[in-house]
């Protein structure tokens, strides 16, 4: 995160961001559907997530380690930068994909 590194635990059947933001981390978000990209994070290194409830999440984003932390339900031990959207709208964009608000 901007300010520091923090940790939680997150159930299988849970969102990352709505876990998060019962811990007091807010995170930015706008349409909690996995559409917008505003809640976008990168993995710090591999990890397995649940991208399935995301109305648009694609395969060259998780090629490209991106994840939608609205939806995204954990697998394993993550480690994720937060605040990425700029950087996932940047490689939509790159990918020839939807990019919203660029
Ligand atoms: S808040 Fe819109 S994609 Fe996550």
């Amino acid at each position: 995160m901007p300010r520091g590194q923090r940790v939680i635990t997150v159930n299988a059947e849970d969102h990352i961001w709505d876990t998060a933001q019962r811990a007091g981390i807010t995170l930015p978000a706008i349409c909690h559907q996995g559409r917008c990209l505003t809640c976008a994070g990168k993995l710090r290194v591999s990890g397995e997530f649940d991208p399935s409830d995301a109305v648009g999440y694609f395969p060259q984003d998780c090629e490209a380690g991106f994840i939608l932390l609205c939806t995204a339900r954990p697998r394993s031990n993550l480690r994720i930068r937060t605040h990425m959207q700029a950087a996932m709208r940047a490689h939509r964009l790159r990918c020839g994909l939807p990019a919203p608000y660029t």
